[in-house]
């Protein structure tokens, strides 16, 4: 029986907008020297060819956020695993996320990542979830790569209770693979 009941975006349509996302993000980083923050683990899959398909210098430092739902205070909801590195003083940053939902840990990442006093702060995430319920949910990620509607994705990345994540295509799973084991 398969765990998937649909595919929300196939392999070849991500491969593509992938590569249409590093030449826009490229454009926007003057000097082509890229810090690049993925977010571990969700955003592995999508770094590792988002960064293959990059016209730049490229240098990669991974964090890992904790989130805690249910608490609503910004910043509070989140704490780091994996902090960002010391050295991104006058660094040019890209923060790599493979989903923004809430905002939430976007927020929390750029808020941290300001501290260390970069030259610039962009944010990219791979998909943005529609979420009419939160009107004020922080601002856009600077790219994006696709809409997708408020449903639960695996896949190329993206896990449910850690699997799922090497998936090539972006899923909705089937019912019964949402049960616990
Ligand atoms: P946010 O802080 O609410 O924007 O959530 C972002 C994080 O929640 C992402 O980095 C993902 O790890 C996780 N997440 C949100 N929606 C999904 C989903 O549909 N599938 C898998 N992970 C998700
Ligand atoms: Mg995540």
């Amino acid at each position: 029986m398969t765990s998937i009941s649909r595919v929300v975006v196939p392999r070849d349509d991500i491969a593509a907008r992938v590569k249409a996302l590093a030449d826009d993000i490229a454009a926007v980083f003057p000097k082509r020297d890229i810090t690049i923050l993925p977010v571990l683990t969700g955003a592995l899959v999508f770094t590792a060819d988002l960064i293959r398909r990059l016209p730049a210098r490229v240098r990669v430092e991974p964090v890992s956020v904790q989130s805690y739902p249910g608490r609503t205070v910004r910043g509070q909801q989140c704490r780091f695993r994996l902090p960002p590195p010391e050295g991104l003083h006058d660094r040019h940053v890209l923060i790599v996320d493979d989903i923004f939902d809430s905002g939430q840990t976007m927020a929390f990442l750029r808020d941290a990542v300001a501290q260390r006093r970069p030259a610039e702060i962009h944010t990219c995430a791979l998909l943005r979830k529609d979420r009419p319920d939160l009107p004020d949910r922080p601002a856009d990620p600077d790219f994006f790569g696709f809409d997708i509607p408020d449903e639960f994705v695996v896949g190329y990345g993206l896990d449910f209770d850690s699997l799922y994540r090497n998936l090539p295509d972006i899923c909705v799973l089937a019912e019964h693979a949402r049960r616990p084991t």
